[in-house]
């Protein structure tokens, strides 16, 4: 860990960071995992990717990196630290702006929280290929408003039908209050191949069903991959190493690098 400066600013009238939200409905399922390793993958290829831990009051991406910051998004809230001097490189070759656990006072979204992360994320922008948000799972007003400041919404849920109930709210929710076109999913821990495209397909068709007739337009929900369950993600969390670095070449792992593909295709080269 070391701290580095912020990239240089994009040309004015270059492209600036796609930002590209991972939430979820239930808690759990991956999203934080799937940030940090996706990150990585997209670093490897040669973007400039930040990962906000945007969980302000039950951060752990720290956890998840072993990584021990000296200041977090707290002090930059707070005025006692510049951005710049929160922004730590990862060890997968990707900056991340930590949040810090039990910051209760953010687990509220105030209009403090609303102006302080709305300055932070336009100050990181212009200086970024990729901004990604690992967000807190559910429908509170703290995760609602941070997915409201992602061009992407990247939907992380599991087969089991909690999850899937969790993530409809979810999709519901996005769909009628930010009025999202589109939403990507991704299906975490699946155990046959071709599960997350078949459950994409059902929740699409019960969304069809109740939500778009209310709506009267269109919610397109895209199947972006699948992450197989596999025993090495739990090792590498207990390591606390990256996945992608540990073990490369375990399932779940390959499957990152694919999202990272179709997401560098459907996303980041798209104008
Ligand atoms: N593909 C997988 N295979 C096996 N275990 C997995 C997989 N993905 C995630 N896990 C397990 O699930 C745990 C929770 O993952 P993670 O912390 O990324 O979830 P989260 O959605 O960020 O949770 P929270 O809602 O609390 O932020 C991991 O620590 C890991 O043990
Ligand atoms: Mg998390």
């Amino acid at each position: 860990m070391s701290d580095v400066p912020i990239p240089s600013p994009a040309r004015p009238g270059a492209p600036t960071a796609k930002v590209l939200a991972v939430t979820s409905g239930k808690g759990g399922v991956g999203k934080t995992f799937v940030s940090a390793n996706l990150a990585a993958a997209l670093a490897r290829r040669g973007h400039r990717v930040l990962v906000l831990d945007a969980d302000l009051g039950l951060a752990n991406l720290d956890v998840v990196l072993n990584l021990h910051p000296k200041t977090t998004l707290h002090d930059v809230f707070t005025g006692k630290a510049s951005l710049q001097s929160a922004i730590i490189t990862a060890p997968g070759g990707f900056s991340v702006l930590l949040a810090g656990s039990g910051m209760v006072e953010y687990s509220r979204l105030t209009p403090e929280v609303r102006t302080e992360f709305l300055q932070v994320l336009q100050s990181i922008i212009p200086r970024y290929d990729v901004v990604l948000l690992d967000t807190g799972a559910g429908i509170s007003d703290v995760v609602l408003f941070a997915v409201s400041l992602a061009s992407e919404v990247l939907l992380v849920a599991t087969p089991e039908p909690t999850s899937l109930t969790d993530a409809y709210a979810a999709i519901k929710v996005l769909a009628t209050q930010q009025k999202r076109q589109q939403i990507r999913m991704i299906i975490n821990q699946t155990v046959r191949a071709g599960d997350g495209r078949a459950i994409t397909g059902q929740l699409q068709q019960v969304l069809d069903r109740f939500v778009v007739p209310e709506l009267g337009r269109p919610v397109r929900l895209s199947h972006l991959g699948d992450i197989p369950g596999d025993p090495a993600v739990r090792d590498a969390v207990m390591r606390r190493q990256l996945l992608l670095s540990s073990l490369p070449g375990s399932p779940a792992a390959l499957a990152v690098s694919q999202l990272a593909n179709k997401i560098e295709e459907a996303i980041i080269r798209r104008p």
